[in-house]
């Protein structure tokens, strides 16, 4: 097997981040299981132990809510590092977690662990493979109830964090209707183990907590939640990753599935393809948002406009655009793709969600790039992605002006991107 010059330190931080199966993103500044982080390490795990791969999904399905829900954070064990904890959320599963959820990069995990696994004759991989491939579907089953109740192929999210692009611009507008008042306490921790700068503001984080204070108050009931939410956002990050990962169920339902449940995934792949592929705006060569409490587009330029390429084939205006705009964002950056462009003037490239470059979303953006034939541009990205973390190191994520690394360090999501990135360099 090929070795990349940095695999052993990749693999030691994924060794020094397990905490018995499952993998923290990160030691204190996130101490416990991370939804979209875990799918990504299981990826990671897949370069070199299939059955730890296949783990690190089990573990995260400890924490699925019975109507479906994999939360954003499974709290298996107790931490005081970050805030908020298990007595904010007040949720009531036999494991403490939170209760919002993350981008469903899990369904697409579990065909690539399932693919490895049989490339390397893993014992039992078909069994292990079909009870987290009914996890997914519970969990794609409850995105379409839960959150496009009104049929619109696109699903939404009811807090920033569950975007997993926590601080984005694209949030600005529609969060700040959002009230500051909390019945929560609260008691930051994460600027304690990172600089302020780098990091949310204070009146950000009370909007974050009122959130979770209206949604405790609606007993974590999804049909409450969507009524009451005053922050609605149907995301295109979001909609393109459950889309994809519905295409790697269908994939995965051929050997695993009976004709009912493949019927049933065709029918979401294609509610969701539509609804995405009415989001691209020409006059921008990109995909947004669309803010439903406002009932308006949001043009903020981010990293999610370009996420739809990973299920989605585009025709060939379209690609030729997404991908010319894709290079504009290049254009003078030491590594990219920015999570927002130098030319927005929301562009702050050390903070949190608005500027930054995070190596998953590139692994994201290179693989719809693929899937659309633009194999030269994703090879680009992945080289100047993976040449970041050669020099700055794990970090959760790079200045793409200086490609200097920030946040916490030994990521293990960065790991994994980098073990998987770096075999296609
Ligand atoms: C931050 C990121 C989110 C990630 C989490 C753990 O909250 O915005 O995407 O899942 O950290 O790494």
């Amino acid at each position: 097997m090929n070795t990349l010059p940095k695999e052993e330190a990749a693999r030691a931080i994924l060794a020094r981040n397990d905490r018995g199966g499952y993998t923290v993103p990160t030691d204190r500044l996130y101490p416990f299981q991370w939804n979209w982080d875990s799918a990504f390490v299981a990826m990671g795990f897949a370069v070199f132990d299939v059955a730890r791969a296949y783990r690190e999904l089990e573990r995260l399905v400890e924490g699925q809510w019975d109507d479906g829900m994999i939360p954003h954070i499974v709290f298996h064990a107790p931490s005081d590092t970050y805030f908020p904890g298990p007595d904010v959320w007040g949720t009531r599963h036999r494991v403490p977690t939170s209760g919002i959820t993350q981008p469903p990069v899990f369904g697409m995990a579990l065909r690539h662990v399932h693919e490895a696994a049989l490339a390397s004759g893993t014992a039992g991989a078909a069994e292990r493979t079909t009870v987290l491939f009914q996890a997914a579907l519970r969990s794609h089953r409850w995105w379409l109830s839960a959150r496009d109740p009104d049929g619109l192929g696109l699903v939404s999210i009811l807090h920033p964090w569950e975007s997993g692009s926590d601080n984005s611009p694209a949030w600005d507008q529609a969060l700040a209707r959002v009230p500051t008042t909390t019945t929560t306490a609260i008691r930051r921790k994460d600027t304690g183990h990172v600089d302020a700068s780098m990091r949310p503001r204070d009146e950000d984080y009370q909007r974050f907590i009122h959130l979770v204070d209206t949604y405790r108050d609606c007993g974590w009931d999804p049909a409450r939640q969507w009524a009451a939410a005053p922050f609605k956002v149907a995301d295109v990050q979001m909609t393109a990753i459950l889309a994809r990962a519905t295409a790697d169920l269908i994939y995965l339902a051929e050997s695993l599935g009976t004709d009912d449940e493949k019927a049933e995934l065709a029918r979401m792949h294609a509610r969701l393809c539509d609804g995405l592929a009415g989001r691209w705006r020409p006059a921008l060569s990109r995909f947004v948002d669309l803010d439903l409490i406002a009932g308006r587009d949001i043009e903020e330029p981010t990293q999610a406009a370009f996420i739809p390429l990973v299920a989605l084939e585009l025709d060939a205006a379209q690609r030729d655009a997404a991908t010319a705009e894709i290079e504009r964002w290049l254009d003078g950056m030491v590594v990219g793709v920015p999570s927002t462009p130098a030319f927005s003037p929301a562009f702050e490239p050390k903070r949190y969600w608005r500027g930054p470059v995070w190596a998953v979303v590139n692994w994201l953006i290179c693989d719809g790039l693929r899937l659309n034939g633009a194999e030269d541009l994703a090879r680009r990205i992945e080289r100047t992605t993976v040449r970041a973390i050669e020099n700055a190191g794990f970090c959760e994520y790079f200045d793409p002006t200086t490609g200097e690394g920030l946040g916490g360090d030994t990521f293990s999501w960065t790991a994994a991107a980098y073990m998987v990135l770096g075999r296609r360099t």
